[in-house]
């Protein structure tokens, strides 16, 4: 057989390395935000022909880097606004290639023994930052924060299942803020909750849970034969990156008998910033931990942590039977080390890499560094919208994210604002430079800017505000 490949990572490394080179302050790779064009019939058809026959690589080549750089959106430039990931540092990217690129797979110690003491090591330091016997507690890598959230309901209902008996299942209740992301609901169908299990707990008007209101919730529900087993509370919620009282709500968990998790997908990162004390409270008694890296933490999407209290928990995800083809268990010293055992998943690729890396080239000092700087713009846009006059707060931050709308008439109606803010994002993201993202907040959309992007200074802060008036203003 003809050998084809070789010339494929060679050319995907060159186009990596020469995009990287332009990185400096405007990374580029695919075409500016709202100008990646939709595919034309004939590029559409090159997509989504199968392929018969295998094709010529130079001319395969050729058509690829003509789709990534006109279709692909540049998910890299600091201008990228629309979602919570955005700035995913050098080192950890070059992490990830490698990683890759090894084609490792992080189960058992025997085939991956670096890769093992690296995702070991990382996990121990994000240990560190939570405030529990570091001896006793654990994690398990997943990919992304919605499985970790996943994973957390898993223990939690397991935790349940065994103090209440599986005939209880039924009758679960858990309880989670308006504000939580929707990993949770998807969380709990997967791991055989009744739909009825969710119980909306109320926020206050900076979009925090209220902790009064979950005690109220939770006796009701136990009052209706109902049996409260998790709680759960995010530090940074999606929206608003609002942080719920954790401490307050673990009071609550600790009297009623409650898995507490915290969600601190987005969080987690003030853990490492100047005023780690805030986001620390509470976590001490705190079950589990959502931690995701790939959105303040600088890694590739998608690349998360569920850390829990007490590692033994994990055990839960030991394989009831079978992977014996995997894991000798003759050589069962050895074995303890293997994070497969206690994972989600049995292949997983060596992303512990891009946290090393990120890590050792960064240190805790310069975590708390890019925490700050990330602080530092946030200040800055809020009083830039503070003092606009054509756009408004619609929450003082309490992460690195802005929530703001457009001013408008008081008498102004849900549905007229609504459509105020549709045309204004399409005009704000229609110049292609920057992305910004509406979410739905009570009281209708907002705006939501964020800043965790280490290559976003000042000066892009400065230009996102006036595009911001410019575009207001051209539609009043
Ligand atoms: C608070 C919170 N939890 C969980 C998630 C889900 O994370 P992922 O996108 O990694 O699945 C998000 C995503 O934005 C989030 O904001």
């Amino acid at each position: 057989m003809k050998r084809r490949d070789g010339s494929f990572v060679p050319w995907a490394a060159q186009r990596i390395a020469k995009a990287s080179r332009e990185d400096a302050d405007a990374p580029i790779f695919g075409a500016p935000l709202a100008k990646a064009r939709a595919l034309s019939p004939a590029e559409r058809r090159l997509v989504s022909a199968f392929p018969d026959r295998g094709a010529d690589p130079a001319g395969l080549q050729k058509a690829l880097a003509r789709l990534l750089d006109r279709s692909l959106a540049n998910g890299r430039t600091p201008r990228f606004e629309n979602q919570l990931f955005s700035g995913v540092a050098d080192p950890a990217m070059a992490g990830a290639l490698l990683g890759l690129f090894s084609n490792n797979t992080v189960s058992t110690g025997e085939i991956a023994p670096l890769a093992t003491e690296m995702e070991r090591a990382v996990l121990s330091w994000l240990l560190r930052l939570v405030p529990w016997d570091g001896a006793r507690a654990g994690g398990s890598a997943t990919p992304g924060g919605s499985f970790s959230n996943l994973l957390a309901m898993y223990l939690a209902r397991k935790a349940a299942e065994a103090r209440h008996g599986a005939d209880a299942i039924p009758r679960l209740a858990y309880f989670v803020s308006r504000a939580g992301h929707y990993s949770i609901p998807k969380g709990a169908d997967l791991v055989g909750l009744p739909r009825g299990a969710m119980i909306e707990v109320p926020t206050d008007a900076e979009e925090r849970m209220r902790p009064d209101l979950l005690a109220d919730a939770v006796r009701d529900a136990r009052r209706q034969g109902r049996i409260p087993f998790l709680v759960i509370a995010t530090s940074g919620t999606t929206v608003a990156g609002a942080l719920d009282p954790v401490r307050d709500i673990a009071r609550v968990a600790e009297s009623e008998r409650l898995w507490l998790h915290v969600d601190a997908a987005w969080g987690c990162f003030g853990l490492l910033g100047p005023d780690a004390a805030r986001f620390r409270a509470g976590l001490e008694r705190a079950d589990s931990v959502t931690f995701d890296e790939h959105k303040h933490g600088g890694a590739p999407v998608a690349w998360s942590w569920l850390l829990v209290r007490n590692g033994a928990a994990l055990e839960e995800l030991r394989p009831p039977t079978g992977g014996g083809y995997l894991f000798h268990r003759k050589d069962a010293v050895r074995e303890e080390a293997d994070l497969g055992l206690t994972s989600l998943a049995c292949g997983k690729p060596f992303m512990a890499l891009a946290s090393w890396l990120a890590w050792k080239s960064m240190g805790a000092t310069g975590w708390k560094r890019r925490v700050a700087h990330a602080a530092k713009l946030t200040r800055r846009f809020r009083d830039g919208i503070a003092a606009s006059d054509r756009w408004e707060l619609a929450l003082e931050p309490q992460t690195w994210l802005v929530v703001f709308r457009p001013k408008v008439p008081a008498v102004t109606s849900r549905v007229a604002r609504d459509a105020v803010s549709r045309d204004l994002r399409r005009r704000i993201n229609a110049s292609g430079r920057w992305m910004i993202n509406l979410c739905p907040m009570p009281d209708g959309y907002a705006f939501r800017a964020i800043f965790t992007n280490p290559l976003m200074t000042e000066s892009h802060v400065d230009e996102l505000l006036a595009h911001l008036a410019r575009s207001a203003g051209a539609s009043s």
